[in-house]
């Protein structure tokens, strides 16, 4: 990829492991870990996509709880011993393993760093504190300053205005197609870390490069 001047960040499933917050409870929760973890994450997702429809913008952190709510009842988990645990190890997830030296490699290049999330401030100051990578990064961008979900196109414009970059000199990564998706559609170059060896999502939008992790991404941008 040619010409790119700065590089955006999807947070929650391609900086940050959503799934390491159940892990943390594996024990405890039994056999149920892994659907409950599949299913608060597709109810996270399919209600920012309805709200944005809707026009009913709620911040990510109540839609992460009200997505919670949703799977521990429909899958039998009692609440009380769980829910609080879970919602603060979401505040604290895993960054992947690559993500801190692969910073270092694109920033040491001179390209500008910046995450684009769904996640509001306070979460995503939280999850990028606990990963130790502020300090690499020019922009942490939330959606909260337009008030309405990915992939509404208003959402990949605050990354152009913020970064004072065009969309074609911004390559943008997301582990989550559909995001890819949008941000194709929006103009961004695009990079889809596809760590999960999913099928191409039928939509508009098809990512420019796939990779299967962050690590193949300075070798890609020549950084
Ligand atoms: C985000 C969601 C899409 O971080 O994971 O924006």
């Amino acid at each position: 990829m040619q010409g790119i001047r700065a590089c955006v960040f999807d947070a929650y499933g391609t900086l940050f492991d959503v799934h390491s917050a159940v892990g943390r409870l594996r024990s405890q929760l039994g056999a149920v870990a892994d659907e409950l973890s599949a299913l608060w994450r597709g109810k996270q997702l399919e209600y920012t996509w309805l709200r944005a429809l809707m026009g009913r913008h709620a911040p990510f952190w109540q839609v992460t709880e009200d997505a919670l709510d949703y799977a521990l009842e429909r899958l039998g988990v009692a609440s009380e011993p769980v829910r609080a645990p879970l919602l603060q190890a979401y505040l604290t997830l895993d960054a992947y393993p690559e993500v801190g030296d692969v910073l270092q490699r694109l920033r040491a290049a001179g390209l500008k760093l910046a995450i684009l999330s769904n996640g509001e401030p306070a979460m995503l100051d939280a999850a990028v504190g606990s990963a130790g990578i502020g300090g690499l990064l020019d922009a942490v961008l939330s959606v909260e300053e337009v008030g309405v979900y990915k992939p509404d196109p208003r959402v990949y414009q605050l990354a152009v205005d913020r970064l004072a970059v065009p969309a074609g000199r911004i390559s943008f990564q997301s582990s989550n197609a559909w995001d890819v998706a949008g941000a194709s559609c929006f103009g961004f170059r695009t990079v889809w870390i596809n760590r999960q060896g999913a099928p191409a999502e039928r939509l508009p939008g098809a990512p420019e490069c796939r990779l299967p992790d962050l690590s193949g991404l300075p070798a890609l941008l020549g950084a």
